[in-house]
């Protein structure tokens, strides 16, 4: 099964070639070779970046869980495909067949059919990591639902926001969650976000923590109970290539997050194989991909890449310092974890703790380290490198995005270099380029500037759910004719990329990404509030915090700074959730804005980031002594 994995530089070299020369042949190729199809397609691609329409495969007819799981139930049946590591050290491991999977898979898919959901028919999930988490993603591919997981730490505001954009007519949750010694309400959240959605008929609730829970008449479910009634197989809906697998929801800058679509035949493709590449994946592995399912990096490298080929895939449903900041270590040993793949945010906050945390574990099992999500610095790389990986793992620090559906320039292990801080060399089929300012592609080596793909890639996002222009002006216009990914890179003398961090105003904190408007919307909801601007400054662990500056109304006079700037981070949990919280909050009387009105964002940045000796003409402002105060007021 592992036909299409990448043996060695020369044959890195000589893939990549190929994918570029002739990518359909290329792509033609892995796609017959390695996958069930149950018809072939007309065309691998077609494509046209100025409208921008992309179709890999058209043509062709599938179910990806029939890749995922059944194909694989004649020789891998008893093999684990889900390890579920729970919350609690002491509550039992399990170890989920794939006959298992397929059985608690087809089982769901009936529950969903009973009550009315049907092809096409957006779903929303948010649940914690547990293993029906990953089984109502995959009963939802049975059928051909449209899956949108909602990461269970969003706000109720948040939740409806998503379940709204795409009209759910279904959500699936739990009684509760289990977080280190917390449980969390899920299903009260669930309970005031519907309070907005009018289009939800069903609530499907998992029993996970035992808690009293409202169970609303006709609407709410217990799952447990419905899956006892249903039967144990449903066929697989065929699916045309390019039909919507799954909405994923990202924040972009400005207010409406954006719902990526992503479909299925390109996207399972690229996260099977670019799985079994960057990880190098053999047979017997114990695969671990500390994620959560409701981010891209779960739904592509825990469910879909994983299974695809028949691995073993870890799901943890905790925190890496519950009961302490062994538990990572704890659970490499305990089930012999082969590749590791974390966020630099994680590695940070173990690597500040004592290395008494890693004693007496024994991590030899491990024969790769991954890393994900933001730029990772110099010394969490070596840190990672010595303690973790005891300088014999390759670390795979591996850039990608929602958008991008799979990983697209990262190293691969024993065949390409690594170098601290960089992500190195384009997968195949990835075809990178960097612009300068005026829209010049910059040739050669040795420079930086905006990173750009050139080329389809089959895992690529085809729209944004109910927005087509919107992805158009977001992705498409900057610099026409190439995707343009809102990062920016440098080139090194070897052709080796380093990611330099966004150049747009998302700020990406603990390896979240989070775009500023929606924040400054969160806080101009306050009463007292008259205007607000978020910029990221450097943190130790996050990566990047944020700062807000905050201008009040003139009735706030009275009130108790501190109260409000915890109102104010009340504000933005109520709105978003936790992840977005302010580290730091300045009160300024004005925002610096340029003639126009627009706030200089650029100014604002250096300030919270210390460099106020360093800002540049500010004589253009429309109000340049407001910088001179809110220098004066740094926190
Ligand atoms: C943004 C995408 C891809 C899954 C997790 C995040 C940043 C991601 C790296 C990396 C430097 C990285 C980029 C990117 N990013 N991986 N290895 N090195 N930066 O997905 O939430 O869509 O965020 O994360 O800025 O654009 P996402």
């Amino acid at each position: 099964m592992s036909d299409y994995q990448i043996k060695g530089f020369a044959a890195y070299k000589s893939t990549y070639q190929k994918s570029v020369k002739e990518p359909e042949a290329f792509w033609d190729e892995i796609a017959s070779e390695n996958f069930v199809w149950q018809k072939k397609w007309d065309t691998v691609l077609d494509w046209d970046f100025s409208k921008p329409e992309v179709k890999w495969f058209e043509g062709a007819q599938l179910n990806i869980t029939e890749n995922c799981i059944d194909r694989h139930l004649e020789t891998r049946g008893d093999k684990t495909a889900i390890l579920f590591e729970p919350n609690d050290p002491s509550e039992a491991t399990q170890h989920i067949t794939y006959n298992e999977l397929s059985e608690r898979v087809n089982r769901f898919a009936n529950v969903l059919k009973s009550n009315g959901i049907t092809k096409g028919d957006r779903v929303c999930i948010y649940l914690p990591m547990i293993p029906e988490l990953a089984v109502s993603v995959l009963a939802c591919a049975r059928i051909g639902a449209i899956h949108s997981v909602v990461f269970a730490g969003f706000s109720s505001t948040a939740l409806s926001t998503r379940i709204n954009d795409s009209d759910c007519k279904m959500v699936i949750t739990s009684d509760g969650s289990y977080r280190g010694e917390k449980t969390i309400d899920l299903k009260g959240i669930v309970d005031e976000a519907l309070q907005e959605c009018s289009v939800v008929e069903t609530v499907l609730v998992a029993k996970r923590i035992n808690s009293d829970i409202q169970m609303k008449e006709g609407r709410d479910k217990w799952l447990q109970l419905e899956l006892g009634a249903a039967s144990a197989f449903c066929k697989p809906e065929m699916m045309d290539a390019e039909d919507p697998l799954f909405i994923l929801y990202t924040s972009g800058s400005t207010g409406m997050p954006k719902g990526m679509v992503h479909t299925t035949a390109g996207y399972m493709v690229y996260t099977a194989y670019t799985f079994s590449n960057v990880f190098q994946y053999q047979e017997n592995d114990v695969y671990w991909c500390t994620a959560d399912i409701g981010w891209i990096t779960g739904h592509s490298y825990i469910v879909y890449g994983p299974l695809a080929n028949g691995a073993t895939t870890v799901i943890f449903e905790g925190t890496p310092s519950y009961p302490d900041c062994g538990r990572f270590w704890a659970i490499v040993e305990k089930h012999k974890v082969n590749q590791f793949y974390t966020a630099p945010t994680a590695i940070r906050a173990l690597a500040k703790e004592s290395l008494d945390n890693l004693e007496g574990y024994d991590l030899s099992s491990l024969k790769v380290l991954g890393t994900v999500g933001e730029p990772i610095n110099e010394e969490a790389w070596h840190w990672y490198d010595e303690n973790i990986g005891k300088k014999k793992c390759p670390i795979v620090d591996t850039w990608w995005q929602t958008e991008t559906g799979g990983i697209l320039i990262s190293p691969i292990p024993n065949c390409t270099e690594t170098k601290p801080t960089y992500a190195t060399l384009p997968l195949p089929g990835t075809q990178p380029a960097l612009f300068d300012e005026n829209g010049v592609e910059l040739e050669g080596n040795n420079l930086e500037g905006s990173l750009c793909i050139k080329y389809p890639w089959p895992s690529m996002a085809r729209t944004i759910w109910g927005n087509h222009n919107r992805y158009r002006e977001t992705y498409f216009s900057a610099f026409p004719g190439t995707y343009f990914t809102g990062d920016g890179a440098l080139r090194d003398g070897d052709g080796f990329y380093r990611i330099t961090g966004r150049v747009d105003d998302v700020i990406i904190v603990s390896g979240h990404n989070l775009g500023t408007a929606p924040i400054e919307d969160a806080i101009n909801e306050h009463p007292l509030v008259a205007e607000s601007a978020i910029v990221g400054f450097p943190h130790d662990i996050k990566g990047s915090a944020l700062y807000g500056y905050v201008t009040l109304k003139e009735k706030a006079l009275s009130r108790n700074p501190d109260d409000l700037r915890l109102e104010i981070n009340q504000m933005i949990a109520d709105l978003i959730g936790l992840i977005a919280k302010l580290d730091k909050i300045q009160f300024t009387n004005g925002l610096p804005k340029t003639r126009s009105g627009k706030i200089m964002r650029r100014i604002l940045r250096k300030i919270a980031c210390g460099e106020v000796d360093n800002l540049g003409d500010i004589s253009t402002l429309l109000n340049p002594e407001v910088v001179e105060d809110i220098k004066e007021n740094v926190i």
